[in-house]
């Protein structure tokens, strides 16, 4: 295990009718407000007006940012950034999924820059301030309500990349299941795939003496694998609910990874793919990831055998350590089958066309991942071995 520091600022504030909170919270940091949200499922839900109710007996002055997308645009947090500025804007209040909580991100540390935002994605410029923010989370997934990356998308230019600064973590994050009852089958089935990978990036790293990590990691993976079926069957459920909501802040917020660095080269696989095609996140990683774990099973076949015996119940008896692992990277392929979660890229219309443009993206760096350095090469063969 390395030597490490956990910091981590968020105040996390879970459960039913938590939303009360706002009225406590939200008036330390200031009367201006931006209430920033996405296309429109906070309204529908009724989450908005519950919202607006909170601030109002509080005496805020709301200003509004609707229409965050899925894969959250720059032009999106330019136009929130404007609005912070012009306004005097004390506060930003981020009502929705890890997408409108990474576009926030993105305009706390724009405001307070005097550049263009996008310096701060591209890493021209660090954040060294920001404007403070909440989150009401609506979606379990990226963990993003708990930790400080942001994931933005330059539509323009067909970029998207992650970045994050120790001013970005959120100040607090409500999250009551009952917000993510509206959250339709196939999102729910992106975000338990979401968080699931990125317990997985977790656990592929290179370290020794991680066993209680390793431990944590298997249990959140364990946890939605017998969650799932469950939840799909009952979407209003609040223990299911309460149980994934919880698991996705878990599997990013650092509590899992303190003392290696994991891997996080399908993360840019799948930014660069959508980036050219715009598909949901969870979707792109169920397609890469049983890919990217084929491709770097020689690199430590233990590592992959010990997934494959505590979470998938592989039987070793018999087998090659390597075997032990092929079939437990089938289990999770067929476990996510199970679900509804897609497999190909075909699954999405997309064709061997743009893989060199795909390749391009994810290469703009150099080579990455903290398991196995992949090349170019390698990333042309995931891709093809996805489509
Ligand atoms: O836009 P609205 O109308 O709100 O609808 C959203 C959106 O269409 C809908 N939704 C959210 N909550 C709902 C709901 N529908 C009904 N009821 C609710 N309660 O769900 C759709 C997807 O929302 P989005 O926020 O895009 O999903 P998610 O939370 O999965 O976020 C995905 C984005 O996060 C980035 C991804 O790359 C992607 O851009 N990531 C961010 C990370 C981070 N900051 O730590 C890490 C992740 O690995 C990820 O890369
Ligand atoms: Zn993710």
């Amino acid at each position: 295990m390395q030597n490490f520091t956990f910091w981590n600022p968020t105040k996390l504030i879970f459960g039913k009718g938590q939303l009360e909170q706002l009225k406590v919270e939200v008036p330390k940091y200031g009367k201006k407000v931006l209430l920033v949200y996405g296309g429109g499922s906070v309204k529908r839900s009724g989450l908005y007006d519950q919202v607006m109710g909170q601030l109002k007996e509080i005496g805020t002055e709301v200003f509004e940012l609707p229409g965050v997308e899925p894969n959250p645009r720059l032009t999106t947090a330019q136009k929130g950034v404007e609005i912070c500025k012009n306004e005097g804007i004390d506060f930003i209040l981020a009502v929705g999924g890890g997408s409108v909580i990474d576009c926030t991100k993105l305009i706390a540390a724009g405001a307070k820059y005097d550049g263009d935002a996008w310096d701060l994605v591209i890493r021209k410029a660090f954040a060294k301030e920001a404007l403070p923010f909440g989150t009401v989370l609506t979606l379990a997934a990226t963990g993003s309500e708990m930790n400080s990356g942001s994931v933005i998308t330059n539509w323009e230019t067909n970029e998207k990349y992650g970045w994050g600064s120790a001013v970005t973590f959120p100040v607090f994050s409500i999250l009551d299941p009952v917000n993510t009852y509206t959250v339709p089958k196939n999102q729910t089935i992106y975000g338990m795939v979401d968080m699931m990978v990125h317990t997985l990036e977790h656990y592929f790293h290179l370290e020794e003496n991680t066993y209680l990590q390793d431990r944590m990691c298997e249990s959140l993976l364990i946890t939605v694998m017998e969650t799932a079926p469950k939840i799909l069957d009952d979407l209003e459920n609040y223990e299911y609910r309460s149980t994934i909501l919880y698991n996705g802040t878990m599997a990013l917020n650092g509590m899992i990874s303190m003392g290696f660095n994991g891997d996080w080269a399908t993360h840019n696989l799948e930014h660069a793919v959508s980036a050219v095609y715009d598909i949901p996140h969870g979707g792109g990683l169920a397609i890469l990831f049983p890919n990217w774990m084929k491709h770097n099973l020689q690199v430590k076949p233990e590592r992959f055998a010990q997934l494959a015996e505590r979470v998938f119940g592989v039987n070793p008896e018999g087998k090659s350590v390597e075997k032990v692992g092929l079939e437990g990277i089938e289990k999770l392929r067929n476990f996510w089958n199970s679900i509804g979660a897609p497999a190909r890229l075909a699954d999405y219309d997309i064709d061997d066309s743009q893989l060199e443009l795909m390749a391009d993206k994810a290469m703009v760096n150099g080579e990455f991942g903290g398991f196995k350095k992949l090349n170019r090469e390698d990333v042309l063969e995931i891709y093809r071995a996805s489509l």
